[in-house]
C-alpha cells in the first residue's frame, strides 16, 4: 500500500518543512488538493505552488484537481511538476479526450468520483486510467467523516481490475484514519490519501510509519 499525506492539513506557512517531514518518515507520495471555489466551495493552491515545491522533494506528486474545466489546466499542472493528474468525472465533458491529453503530457491518469458514484459510472473508462480515486467524503475540506457506502463500489472495482488483469491503482480519499484505513484496504484500495489523520496527529512521522506498516 501507498500512503499519500495530503498537504491540505499541513501548515501552509511551512509547507516545505511539512513535506520533508513525511518524506523522511518514508512516504512515497504527496497528495495535493487543488480547489477552485467553483467545483468545490474552497480554494487552495495552483501551479505556482507546485512549481515552487517541486525542487524541494522527490515525492510523487499526486495532484487531485477539484476544478471545473480541468482540460484548460492539465498542461500547466504537468509543467509545474505533477506526476499524476486526477480529474473529477463530474467536471468532464469529454472524459476520454482529457485522459488522452494527460497521457500525452507524459503523466499518469487518474479519475476521481464523488461519494455518490457507482462503479458502473467508472467502468467504461478503466482502460484509459492508471488510477481510480473514490472520494469517501464530499470534496472541499479536510477533517470530515468517512462515508462507508462507497466501500462496496471499491470492492466491485477491485474485483473487475483483478478479473481483467488490469494494472490500475485504487485510491481512497477523505476521512481516512487508523480504523477507516483498514476498511479501505479491506475493500480493495491500495493507496490512501490522508490529511488530518497525519498532520493533526501529535507525531505526524509516526503516523506515516503506522500506515506504511499496514
Ligand atoms: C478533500 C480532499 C482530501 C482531504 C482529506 O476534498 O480531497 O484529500 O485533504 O482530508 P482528511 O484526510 O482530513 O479527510
Ligand atoms: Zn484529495
Amino acid at each position: 500500500m501507498i500512503i499519500a499525506p495530503s498537504i491540505l492539513s499541513a501548515d501552509f506557512a511551512e509547507l516545505s518543512r511539512d513535506i520533508q517531514l513525511v518524506e523522511q518518515a518514508g512516504a512515497q507520495w504527496l497528495h495535493i488538493d487543488v480547489m477552485d471555489g467553483h467545483f468545490v466551495p474552497n480554494i487552495t493552491v495552483g501551479p505556482v505552488v507546485l512549481a515552487a515545491l517541486r525542487p524541494r522533494t522527490k515525492l510523487f506528486f499526486d495532484v487531485h484537481l477539484m476544478i471545473k474545466n480541468p482540460e484548460n489546466y492539465v498542461t500547466v499542472f504537468a509543467q509545474a511538476g505533477a506526476d499524476l493528474l486526477c480529474v473529477h468525472l463530474e467536471t468532464l465533458k469529454n472524459p476520454k479526450a482529457v485522459f488522452r491529453q494527460i497521457k500525452a503530457l507524459g503523466k499518469k491518469v487518474g479519475l476521481a468520483v464523488n461519494p455518490d458514484k457507482k462503479f458502473a459510472a467508472i467502468q467504461p473508462y478503466l482502460n484509459d486510467l492508471d488510477l481510480v480515486l473514490f472520494m469517501s467524503v464530499w470534496p472541499g475540506f479536510a477533517g470530515q467523516k468517512f462515508i462507508p457506502d462507497i466501500l462496496s463500489e471499491v470492492t466491485k472495482c477491485r474485483e473487475y481490475i483483478t478479473k481483467n488483469s488490469l494494472s490500475i491503482d485504487i485510491e481512497m480519499d477523505g476521512g481516512i484514519n487508523r480504523s477507516t484505513a483498514l476498511q479501505a484496504l479491506g475493500a480493495g484500495a491500495n493507496i490512501l490519501a490522508a490529511g488530518s489523520a497525519i498532520y493533526n496527529a501529535p507525531d505526524p512521522a509516526a503516523e506515516v510509519q503506522y500506515y506504511l506498516g499496514l
